[in-house]
């Protein structure tokens, strides 16, 4: 899929990776990005900052509703959808037990599932239906769907159980998904990143980021958001790629805590 012409949806679009995403396709002749995000104010102001080629739709990825409307507010502005970019998702840090041995709650398990892992879903499957409609380029290819996991998945920390099982979901789902679209040309990729510097690690302890940006192994820093967005571009770009997670993470394995 080339990145020029071609129409994004990028749920969680407003900050993070997800901005950063919108940035980079419009920077190489992205026909247009949908910014949907449950924030609408930065939705709208970095779509004002980005111009035309920019549409701010305000989507809580728990409402089917909300996300069908926004697919067709992107169609009737740009006419075509060709990938989704699945970034919009909340971190969570709970211990199963606490230190009273008293039982975490299932109100909070529950919403980090559903934000995370059943929104992305419910994104995937009423794009999908809209991507399916593009004539296929000569390789039969009609769009790209890149999914947003985490370390977490793989070496969840204390804490992070929901967080944890919210994003091991999204790698299981990535292998079914591609198959499940490659009868009509959708190429279905997974990205886990590792410690990116995002606007999540604002509300942490002062000092936390810092000692965070200290343990990938090399390069020993925080990814940029824009690292990130660069594999979505590669992931678009590099029609052989699907049905894979990808660990960007500058090869950090996580402790326990
Ligand atoms: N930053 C990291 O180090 C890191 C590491 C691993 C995974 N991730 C994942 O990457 C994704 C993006 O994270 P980020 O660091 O850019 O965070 P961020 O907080 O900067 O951006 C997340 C965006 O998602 C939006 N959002 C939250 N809940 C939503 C909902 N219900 N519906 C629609 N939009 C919603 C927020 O408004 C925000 O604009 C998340 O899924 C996160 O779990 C981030």
């Amino acid at each position: 899929m080339k990145i020029s012409d071609s129409v994004f949806f990028v749920s969680g679009g407003a900050s993070g990776l997800g901005e950063a995403v919108a940035r980079r396709m419009l920077a190489h002749g992205a026909g247009g990005v949908v910014i949907a995000d449950l924030n609408l104010g930065s939705a709208q102001k970095l779509s004002s900052e980005l111009g035309d080629r920019a549409l701010a739709v305000e989507v809580d990825v728990q409402s089917t509703e909300a996300i069908t409307a926004a697919i067709a507010a992107g169609m009737e502005k740009f006419g075509r959808l060709d990938a989704a970019v699945n970034c919009a998702g909340i971190g969570w840090a709970e211990r199963t037990l606490d230190r009273d041995s008293k039982a975490a709650s299932i109100d909070n398990y529950r919403r980090v599932i559903n934000i995370n892992l059943i929104g992305t879903y419910d994104v995937v499957r009423l794009a999908a239906e809209q991507i399916a409609k593009n004539e296929p380029n000569a390789d039969g290819e009609r769009g790209v769907v890149v999914l947003t996991a985490s370390l977490a998945a793989f070496d969840g920390q204390i804490g992070q159980a929901a967080y944890s099982s919210s994003k091991g979901g999204l790698v299981g789902l990535t292998l079914p998904l591609s198959r499940d679209l490659a009868p009509v040309g959708i190429r279905v990729m997974t990205i886990a990143p590792g410690l990116f510097d995002t606007p999540i690690y604002d509300t942490m302890p002062p000092g936390l980021k810092e000692h965070l940006a200290s343990t990938p192994v090399f390069p020993r820093r925080l990814g940029l958001p824009d690292e990130y967005a660069h594999l979505v571009q590669t992931i678009c770009e590099n029609a052989y790629m699907n049905g894979e997670t990808i660990r960007l993470d500058a090869a950090l394995r996580m402790a326990p805590k």
